[in-house]
C-alpha cells in the first residue's frame, strides 16, 4: 500500500507531463498495464487475509479509476493538440487576393465570322450553318460543277470513306454547300449567310491551309441583279474595312455563278497608290461572287424564270489577314498567345 501511495502521488504529474500520445501510452502501461503495481497487487489479493481483501480491492479499484480518468483527460488534450496542429498546417489565409483566372475571348477567326454575320444580319439576312462532311451533290453537282471539274479530284478534295459510296461523302471545300442545303429546305425569298469551316488538299503556305473558314452569302428574290450584289458588297466592305475603301469587280469564272466576278478592295495600307501589301497594284483581291447560275436554282427546284439571285464566298482568314496585316495563315492555327492576345 505504501508503494501504491507513492505511485498515486507521482502519477498525476507523470500523466500531465507526457509530451505526446506515444509517451502517454508508456505511462499508462506503467501505471495500469499487466506489470503495474496495481495489476500485480490485484493478482496477489488472494494472499491477503479475507477481511482485508475487500478494503484493499476497493482501494485498488479506486486508484485504477482515478488514474484512468487522468489518462483519458490527458489523451483528449493531446489528441486535440494534434488536431489543432493539423488545422494550423492546413490553414488558408482567406485574406490573400484570389489568383486571377485569365478571361477568355473568341479567336480572331470566330470574331471575324461573327462580325461579318452581324453586318449581314443588320441587312435582314439570316445566319445558317451546316455539316462539314457533306455529299458531292451539295458540294459540286447542285452547284453546277460537272463530274470532270478538276476541283473534284483527290488532289483538291478530301473524300470520306463512309456510308453509301454513291453519296461521295467529302469534307466540304466551300460553304457554298449551304446555298443548296438552304434552298432545298426553303422557298424564296432567301437572304442567308453561312459561316463555317472548309477543307482542301492544300499544302500549308503563307495564304493556304488545308483547314480554313469561309462565309457564304446568298440572296434570291424577284429581280435581283448584279447591281444588288455590288451595292451589298460595297456596304459590307465599308462596314468591315472602313468608309474609305472602294471596291471593284473583275470578270472571273465560278461554276455556280454567271456572270462571275472577283471583288477587289482598295488597299487599306496605301489607299490604292500601290505598296508592298497589295503588290503594287493598289487593290487586294478579297472574294468570289456572281449572279446565281439558273442551273443552281433549278437543281433545288426553284423557278429560274421568276427568281434570280447573287452569291458570294469569302475566306475568314483572308479577311482577317487583310484587315490586320497578318502575314502568314499559320498564325491562326498555332495558338501562340503572343499573337492571339493582340485580338482580344
Ligand atoms: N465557293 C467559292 C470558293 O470557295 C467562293 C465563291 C465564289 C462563292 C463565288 C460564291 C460565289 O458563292 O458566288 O472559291
Amino acid at each position: 500500500m505504501d508503494q501504491l501511495d507513492t505511485l498515486l502521488a507521482a502519477a498525476p504529474q507523470r500523466i500531465q507531463s507526457a509530451p505526446d500520445l506515444d509517451a502517454l501510452k508508456d505511462v499508462e502501461n506503467d501505471l495500469l498495464g499487466r506489470k503495474s503495481i496495481i495489476a500485480e497487487s490485484r493478482r496477489s489479493l488472494g494472499s491477503l487475509p479475507a477481511e482485508e481483501r475487500p478494503v484493499v480491492g476497493a482501494q485498488l479499484n479506486e486508484a485504477h479509476q482515478r488514474l484512468s480518468a487522468l489518462i483519458r483527460e490527458r489523451r483528449t488534450d493531446l489528441e486535440r493538440a494534434v488536431e489543432d496542429g493539423l488545422l494550423l498546417e492546413d490553414r488558408v489565409d482567406i485574406t490573400l487576393p484570389a489568383r486571377e483566372l485569365g478571361r477568355g475571348w473568341h479567336h480572331l477567326i470566330t470574331q471575324t465570322l461573327d462580325e461579318v454575320a452581324d453586318i449581314f444580319v443588320t441587312l435582314g439576312y439570316q445566319v445558317v450553318t451546316g455539316p462539314e462532311v457533306d455529299t458531292a451533290w451539295h458540294n459540286f453537282d447542285a452547284l453546277n460543277t460537272p463530274p470532270t471539274h478538276p476541283s473534284r479530284l483527290e488532289s483538291d478534295t478530301m473524300y470520306v470513306e463512309y456510308g453509301n459510296p454513291d453519296d461521295e461523302l467529302l469534307l466540304r471545300t466551300q460553304t457554298s454547300t449551304m446555298q443548296v442545303r438552304y434552298m432545298e429546305q426553303h422557298d424564296p425569298p432567301v437572304y442567308v449567310v453561312a459561316p463555317g469551316r472548309c477543307y482542301r488538299t492544300d499544302t500549308l503556305d503563307a495564304t493556304h491551309s488545308p483547314v480554313f473558314h469561309q462565309i457564304e452569302g446568298l440572296a434570291v428574290d424577284e429581280n435581283i441583279t448584279m447591281a444588288d450584289l455590288k451595292g451589298t458588297l460595297a456596304y459590307f466592305m465599308r462596314e468591315f474595312l472602313g468608309p474609305e475603301r472602294r471596291i471593284r469587280l473583275l470578270p472571273h469564272f465560278f461554276p455556280f455563278t454567271e456572270p462571275s466576278a472577283e471583288m477587289h478592295v482598295s488597299c487599306f495600307n496605301c489607299d490604292g497608290s500601290g505598296c508592298r501589301v497589295c503588290s503594287g497594284s493598289g487593290w487586294i483581291e478579297l472574294l468570289g461572287c456572281g449572279v446565281v447560275d439558273p442551273h443552281v436554282l433549278e437543281a433545288v427546284g426553284y423557278d429560274s424564270s421568276g427568281y434570280s439571285g447573287f452569291a458570294f464566298g469569302v475566306g475568314a482568314e483572308r479577311l482577317a489577314m487583310v484587315r490586320h496585316g497578318i502575314n502568314h495563315i499559320k498564325h491562326f492555327f498555332e495558338n501562340d498567345m503572343r499573337v492571339l492576345r493582340q485580338f482580344t
